[in-house]
């Protein structure tokens, strides 16, 4: 079972995620949670850009399209108030894992769409903090009613796709996807510019073959 051997070797690194996304602090006003999304936009776009354009996901029934992300983090920044050439702007992570291997990329995958599993829990708590209902949380309600769909589709293609000798693969890849996600997210993130990012974290490296 790939995604529990997934599951297990990273739970650690959810828990430090978690911290760094430090949902009470971005969470204070509607310019702090703009600014995690803002955040969290300069993640998305390139690496979701980055997997789409790797041949070695194609044939999997992943339907990359349906999972991007990155349109629905327009959306909220629009409705707060960003215009399309300020989003265009924001800084993007340029410390992204680099999978070559499909089981590397699923285990960037994994990360991305376990995500959507505890962004139901975000999404109750941003709509409490800060008054929204439907506009301004489409990046947290994702997938919506179909976040359990979604996520089954999602095994059970990786679970296909992986073979058990790749396993390490896919652990590395996941592992360097939350790094990065930490490093890029967590209050100690790089500032725009991005000036000495490329230095930052192991995830550059970080179990690329
Ligand atoms: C404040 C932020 C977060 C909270 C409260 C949170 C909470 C949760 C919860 C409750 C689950 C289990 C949901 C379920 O089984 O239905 C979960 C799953 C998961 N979350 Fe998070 N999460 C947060 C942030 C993140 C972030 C930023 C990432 C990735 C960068 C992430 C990646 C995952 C993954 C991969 C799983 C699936 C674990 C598995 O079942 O294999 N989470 N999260």
């Amino acid at each position: 079972m790939i995604l529990a051997e997934l599951k297990t070797h990273t739970e650690h690194l959810h828990r430090r995620v978690e911290g760094a996304v430090d949902l009470l602090r971005r969470t204070r006003d509607a310019e702090s949670y703009a600014g995690l999304l803002g955040r969290l936009y300069g993640f998305y776009r390139p690496f979701e850009d980055r997997l789409a354009a790797m041949r070695a996901l194609d044939g999997l029934g992943l339907d990359l399209p349906a999972r991007r992300k990155t349109p629905m983090l327009m959306a909220d920044l629009a409705f707060l108030g960003r215009g399309p050439d300020e989003v265009e702007a924001l800084p993007r992570c340029d410390f992204l894992p680099r999978p070559a291997t499909t089981a590397g990329a699923i285990g960037c995958l994994y990360v991305m769409e376990g995500a959507t599993l505890g962004g139901q829990f975000v999404r109750k708590h941003v709509q409490k903090a800060l008054g929204l209902s439907g506009p301004g949380l489409a990046f947290y309600a994702s997938y919506g009613a179909d976040t359990g769909r979604m996520w089954a589709s999602f095994r059970e293609a990786a679970e296909a796709a992986v073979a058990p000798g790749d396993l390490g693969d896919a652990l590395a890849f996941a592992a360097a996807t939350f790094e990065a996600f930490e490093a890029w997210v967590g209050p100690g993130e790089p500032a725009a510019p991005m000036a000495g990012a490329a230095a930052g974290p192991s995830a550059e490296t970080g179990g690329r073959s």
